[in-house]
């Protein structure tokens, strides 16, 4: 079958997704020339090149390099709406996107920038695009407990913007556990509660996600098929791994994607989904990570149905408009 057609018309929904990794080069200078400030790189096919990972550190190192050109309320705005202008033409009906305030606070950029500036691109993007979305706000795990704890008590002054909180950056060393007090505290917050695990990191990780943070959602999470006591038990409660294809591969983490553990993961009846993580870095968005996974694994049409499902129904959207969208897919698998 051809996948192309099908998949650029399926409704989706990306649930994994860091709003500095959606930082275009083009933009990225555009930026850095009207705030005055000097990159490493003389031309954006410099920077493109320098786009080769052999793990997740090296894309770290980059990513926050990037992104120290974010300076005003401004920056973040137009980063959004960049991001949201693309999407509207990939049929991404909702977004759950992640912003990192640390990569900008440690720069002396004020919290109420970065997080201004993303709410109002959403809010322009609903209106314009249609595009529904919910911001998370991740911790940076190679940081201490003590500046994740600095953090939340600078989201709490947005709580009502910010649906929940999640753990990223260098996963090797930083075990979830390290931030167990500051996820209890967000949770008696009433934020909803993810980390990134299983990433390069192991099972066990993802374990201590479950049951030392207790995580309404895993991202990454391709380690759980290592263990098949938490395999089974991922699958009896339905907690969602948000995977990222395209990321995996230009990380190392599965460089051959016809290795992909996404179909296994449906065979073993995971509520996985797919995503685009960084997708200025990784070389594409949620259709050209359909489109790669499909093509490696060959997958069938219900299972990519499966999967674009997947991502409304492990959404922070409530069950109505999870409904909603669901019945959009099914409708348009029909009539394809
Ligand atoms: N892993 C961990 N941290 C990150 C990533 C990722 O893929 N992208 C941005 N921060
Ligand atoms: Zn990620």
């Amino acid at each position: 079958m051809s996948y192309k057609k099908f998949v650029e018309g399926l409704p989706k929904a990306e649930l994994h997704l860091h709003i500095e990794g959606t930082f275009e080069p083009e933009l990225m200078f555009e930026i850095a020339e009207r705030n005055g400030v000097k990159t490493k790189y003389a031309s954006v096919d410099a920077l493109k090149n320098a786009y080769r990972f052999s793990n997740l550190q090296e894309f770290l190192d980059i990513y926050y390099e990037g992104a120290a050109v974010l300076l005003e309320k401004r920056d973040f705005y137009d980063l959004t709406a960049a991001y949201l202008k693309r999407v509207s033409t990939e049929n991404v009906r909702h977004v759950e996107i992640f912003f990192d305030p640390q990569t900008h606070t440690d720069r002396g950029v004020a919290f109420s920038k970065v997080i201004e500036g993303i709410l109002d691109a959403l809010a322009d993007g609903e209106k314009e695009f249609g595009i529904t979305s919910r911001l998370i706000m991740s911790f940076l795990r190679h940081l201490s407990e003590e500046a994740a704890f600095k953090t939340l008590e600078e989201g709490l002054k947005y709580k009502d913007r910010i649906i929940g909180v999640g753990l990223d950056s260098s996963e090797l060393g930083n075990p979830p556990s390290k931030f167990a007090r500051v996820f209890a505290e967000a949770k008696k917050e009433g934020f909803l509660l993810m980390a990134h695990a299983g990433e390069e990191g192991p099972a066990d990780y993802i374990w201590e996600a479950l049951e030392v943070l207790d995580v309404d959602r895993i991202d990454h999470g391709n380690r759980c098929l290592d263990d098949d006591v938490l395999t089974a038990e991922i699958s009896r409660r339905q907690i969602a791994l948000t995977l990222c294809p395209l990321s995996n591969q230009k990380l190392q983490v599965c460089p051959d994607l016809t290795k992909h553990p996404v179909r296994k993961m449906l065979e073993r009846n995971l509520l996985a989904t797919i995503h685009s993580d960084d997708p200025a870095y990784f070389g594409g968005y949620m259709n050209a990570n359909f489109l790669a996974t499909a093509e490696a694994l060959n997958l069938s049409r219900d299972e990519l149905v499966r999967l674009a499902e997947n991502g409304f129904k492990a959404s922070f959207l409530d069950e109505a408009e999870k409904n909603r969208h669901i019945e959009a897919v099914r409708a348009y698998a029909e009539n394809f």
